[in-house]
């Protein structure tokens, strides 16, 4: 949450930094800003919404200076409005920050600060860290970089911040703990950002600050120490990154790129670790654990929103072959319960972006107490990969709209390929099995093409309940959650109240919601539970509920009773889910795109949850 970009070098700053802000609106878009340092002095231009209101306020100003940060927000501490938006800067306003993350002892600072005569214009945690910075170094009488140390070491919470001083234009000072940060090194230049997205088209050799990390960075130069402060020497890598992968490459939003990309996303994902003609699957992430699995006692799935309804499916899928017991559970509960875990459980955390605070958060408590931690991230280098013992990326390409779509397929795609690799390891699953299982996998993606051209009957679908104000999804065995993920697709992003429901739990409560003015999302494929969907259709159906389901290619029975139906090919039912989901996905775009929504950024909403 939040997007922050620094740039220090020979080429003007402005551009590179207004840039690189829109490149990391994804992670929160209430306010953004800008500060800069030239002749004249420093200037700071920051304004409530999103970075495109920054860009006309400051049109006319003076935007010239080779060092240079910005900034773009997900509001915690105080409204989104101008005078929070960050940076912010000291008492004296020599220094200024943006930090990304929360100060969770704010509170106690700032009384102290005030106190000791300090003026504070904002709402925010982040105005008491630069205070406290200043007063450290006005105290101690001590260089920034040792003061902004020390300053660290008083505050608890998460931060990734980059620090600007009016007295030494010539560098600037950044340092992480719990919120990403990557440095860029070109020649005579470093780029500072949360994630390389910014970075990309100016240089590929990045640094990933750690966790405890402070820089030093100046035109020439760059020192990195921890914050005991022994100084490190720096690991430069290589980004694989591509930037046309940043770019909406002719779809009108990155969420609908993003939902045309999954049969090559899928595929990416399955190269190289699956072998349908030996009836073999390679996990090379988690291979040295592999005598291990034949052991265990039980998995436990933690993960957030749509990470979790890929968590459901894994469950499904897991003790369907591998035969191990399987719990999945929201990180944000796990973590604050007292769960019994042992040296015999393997935990698997699921995240798309690597940074989710409150997953990061279930992984250490697991870790302490002896737990093997498997990880499933889409984002290379970020904090969860490092977190884990070992694990496997899902291989989708950056995710831009703020909506999950490629990266949920993608991460049921893994854990069906863990599954499969846990059932070969136990012996729970014979080589024919697998050879039938793994042939029809390897055909999935030309089943979600063929998914993806239902999207003119979708659009005529999504006309009809565009005005609803809620709706119901519906389904059984591993339609469930697809039918929780379609529920949270349309909720998140048009903002119609809708709920995913096991089709059998209708009857229990949420029946008594249907008239005719509610739409009901069935996912009614030809498997195990057909015939009971099919009952609960009726059900509906004898309420005037309007009925839209999902069906198998051919199906007849469902069409005599639903209002809508919009078929998709066979499959067996352990690639429900990959199929199922597509036009959820592609509802609930056209819906929102309907009612006007922001579809890639959806209000309240950031792609990186680094709050808890
Ligand atoms: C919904 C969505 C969120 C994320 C959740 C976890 O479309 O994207 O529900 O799935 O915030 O994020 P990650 O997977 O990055 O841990």
């Amino acid at each position: 949450m939040c997007g922050i970009v620094g740039y220090i070098g020979y080429r003007e700053a402005w551009p590179i930094v207004l840039k690189g802000l829109k490149r990391l609106e994804y992670r929160g878009y209430d306010s953004a800003g800008i500060a800069l340092m030239n002749n004249s002095g420093q200037h700071i231009y920051k304004k409530a919404g999103k970075v495109a209101v920054l860009e006309e306020f400051a049109e006319t100003q003076d935007k010239s200076g080779t060092i240079g940060m910005g900034h773009t927000r997900w509001a915690t501490h105080g409204v989104p409005s101008d005078r929070n938006s960050h940076p912010h800067t000291s008492n004296n306003e020599k220094l200024s920050i943006i930090h990304n993350g929360i100060i969770e002892n704010y509170a106690t600072l700032k009384e102290e600060l005030t106190n000791r005569g300090h003026d504070f214009k904002s709402d925010t945690d982040t105005e008491v860290l630069i205070h406290l910075i200043e007063e450290i170094q006005k105290i101690e009488q001590i260089d920034l970089l040792e003061a902004v140390r020390l300053a660290l070491h008083e505050v608890n919470g998460a931060y990734a911040i980059v620090i600007m001083d009016k007295e030494h234009p010539d560098r600037l000072i950044a340092a992480r703990k719990g919120s990403p940060m990557v440095i860029g090194v070109g020649k005579g230049e470093y780029f500072i950002a949360s994630d390389a997205t910014p970075i990309i088209e100016y240089t590929k050799n990045v640094i990933y600050l750690k966790d405890g990390e402070i820089a030093l960075i100046t035109r020439e130069d760059l020192l990195i120490k921890q914050l005991d402060n022994v100084v490190q020497t720096p690991l430069i890598q290589e980004l694989e990154l591509k930037l046309e992968m940043l770019e909406k490459g002719g779809f009108d939003h990155f969420m609908l790129k993003e939902i045309y990309e999954q049969p090559r996303s899928i595929k990416d994902c399955m190269r190289g670790r699956i072998y349908p003609e030996e009836g073999k699957v390679q996990l090379g992430g988690i291979k040295e654990f592999a005598e291990k699995l034949k052991n265990i006692d039980r998995i436990i799935i933690v993960a957030c929103g749509t990470s979790w309804h890929a968590g459901l499916v894994g469950e499904y899928l897991i003790e369907e072959y591998a035969r191990i017991p399987v719990e999945v559970e929201y990180a944000s509960e796990f973590r604050y319960r007292n769960p019994i875990i042992t040296e015999k459980d393997v935990v698997i955390a699921i995240s798309q972006s690597g940074e989710t605070a409150d997953t990061m958060a279930a992984i250490e408590m697991a870790k302490e107490r002896g737990a093997t931690i498997f990880g499933i991230c889409n984002v290379a280098g970020a904090s969860i990969p490092r977190l884990t013992h070992a694990g496997v990326y899902t291989h989708a390409g950056p995710e831009i709209g703020v909506a999950s779509t490629k990266a949920f397929t993608a991460q049921v795609t893994v854990l069906t390929l863990m599954a499969f690799y846990m059932a070969q390891q136990k012996g729970t699953i014979t080589t024919s099995k697998l050879i039938e299982l793994l042939t029809e996998l390897d055909h999935i993606p030309e089943k979600i093409q063929i998914a993806l051209e239902s999207n003119d009957l979708i659009k005529e679908v999504a006309e009809k309940i565009k005005d609803s104000t809620n709706c119901l999804f519906l389904g059984r065995g591993s339609g469930f959650p697809v039918a929780l993920e379609g529920a949270l697709k349309l909720k998140e992003i048009s903002y119609i109240h809708a709920e995913g429901y096991p089709a059998a739990e209708m009857k229990h409560g949420p029946i008594a919601l249907i008239d005719e003015e509610m739409p009901v999302v069935f996912i009614a494929t030809q498997n195990s539970s057909y015939e009971k969907v099919i009952s609960n259709i009726q059900e509906v159906k004898a309420r005037k509920g309007k009925v839209i389901a999902i069906v198998t290619q051919g199906d007849t029975e469902v069409k005599k009773m639903a209002d809508y139906c919009i078929e998709i090919p066979d499959a067996n039912e352990a690639f429900l889910p990959l199929i199922a989901t597509i036009p959820l996905q592609l509802l609930s775009y056209h819906i929102a795109v309907m009612r006007g929504c922001n579809v890639d950024q959806p209000r309240n909403l950031a792609k990186s949850v680094t709050v808890e």
